[in-house]
């Protein structure tokens, strides 16, 4: 199935993927998990948060065990964020029910909407909807770098912006959610592990203004350069980082208008901040800020995933598997800070390199993760 979606919204030049959400690839994707439901006689729909499920089974009947993980990708993505967890989730059912498991609980399967905020900005937009976390108006008013909001986009797709928001008939057909994942760091050296914890995380949008005007007339006296203040911003994120014990990263910038031969008049930059400590977190951007205009776009406290179900997934899924922390937001954080009992397994990533063309997993270990996770699902649907 991954070799299926290799050639969806690949660059052939660099081999990293582009799947914004409600993209042309993007939407390919959903064509295809809907292809995948139907070939297995799955009853699908997609909730009013743009939200993808499954389900094997009645739902309405009994709250389900469900898995997945989300099919849209950072810009140049690998192949394995996000896609391995919708793979490895249809194929954990194609063995069960091969094996003639019969579950006494719905089996769901769930491709989440705009996981990686790669367009609009805020990550997890589609659980944050479903679980309320995300005000329906402010999802409606995000918008991408080409002016084109969220609302706009999907009504362009024929759905409705104004039936977002918290979903109660949906979430409460999910009794427990598992999501399987490539691991994205170097912790990972067994096949399979499972999530200890989420490090609290957040973007912040910095703008620094400047004065428009000639690069070759303006005497260096003369200039209000917005790009002096950004540098300054991105060598202090390191410096204080460093010192706080934490994680900052520049990843993203915009200038205006953007003309080599001008002074810009403004630099817009992404600072994504994240750390085990809550405080020192904040303290990093608190210090980053002063005396600058700056916007929180997104913040995730910590989330520890519930202890009985972690280790209950760890002994089935290894002997014990090994029990990390991850410093990646993913969509079952959002649904256990909503109250939903959730795990995560991790499929071993042999360079821990992640959100990168090379991202990689040994299809060994991926099968690892698939005979993990439909071991998982047989022991939560036996209840
Ligand atoms: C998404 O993968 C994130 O952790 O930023
Ligand atoms: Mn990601
Ligand atoms: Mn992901
Ligand atoms: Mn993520």
């Amino acid at each position: 199935m991954l070799e299926v979606l290799a050639g969806i919204g690949r660059n052939g030049r660099t081999g990293g993927y582009q799947r914004d959400a409600w993209s042309p690839p993007e939407l390919e994707l959903r064509e295809w998990f809907r292809q995948e439901a139907d070939a297995r006689g799955m009853d699908r729909h997609e909730d009013r948060n743009g939200n993808l499920w499954a389900w094997w089974g009645d739902p309405d009947r009994k709250p389900g065990v469900v898995t997945g993980s989300h099919l849209d990708s950072v810009r140049e993505g690998g192949a394995f964020d996000g896609p391995l967890g919708v793979v490895s989730a249809f194929h954990a059912v194609d063995a069960l029910r091969a094996s003639g498991f019969t579950p006494s609980r719905p089996l769901g399967i769930v491709s989440f909407s705009d996981e990686e905020g790669a367009r609009f900005g805020v990550p997890c937009v589609g659980s944050r909807l479903l679980t309320g976390i995300l005000p329906p108006e402010r999802a409606r008013g995000l918008t991408g770098d080409d002016g084109v909001t969220l609302a706009e986009v999907m009504r362009a797709q024929g759905r409705d912006p104004a039936a977002l928001g918290r979903d109660r008939e949906t979430l409460a057909r999910v009794s427990v959610f598992v999501e399987l994942h490539i691991e994205q760091g170097r912790a990972l050296t067994a096949p399979v592990g499972v999530a200890a914890a989420i490090w609290p995380h957040g973007r912040w949008r910095f703008d620094f203004h400047g004065t428009a005007d000639h690069a070759g007339t303006t005497a260096l006296a003369d200039r209000n350069d917005p790009t002096l203040r950004y540098a300054q911003a991105v060598l202090s994120a390191r410096e204080v980082a460093e010192k706080l014990g934490v994680v900052a990263t520049f990843g993203k910038v915009l200038i205006q208008p953007n003309n080599a031969n001008a002074i810009p008049s403004l630099v817009s930059a992404w600072l994504d901040a994240r750390g085990a400590d809550e405080d020192a977190v904040r303290r990093l951007v608190a210090e980053l800020s002063e005396g600058q205009e700056v916007v929180c776009e997104s913040w995730t406290p910590e989330v520890a995933f519930p202890a009985a179900l972690r280790d209950r997934v760890a002994a089935i899924a290894g002997d014990p598997a090994p029990i990390l922390p991850t410093g990646a937001g993913h969509d079952a954080g959002i649904l256990a800070s909503a109250g939903i009992p959730a795990a995560m397994l991790f499929v071993r990533n042999p360079t821990g390199v992640s959100h990168s063309p090379a991202e990689f997993a040994e299809p060994g270990d991926c099968a690892a993760g698939v005979t993990a996770l439909a071991a998982v699902l047989a022991d939560l649907c036996g209840e």
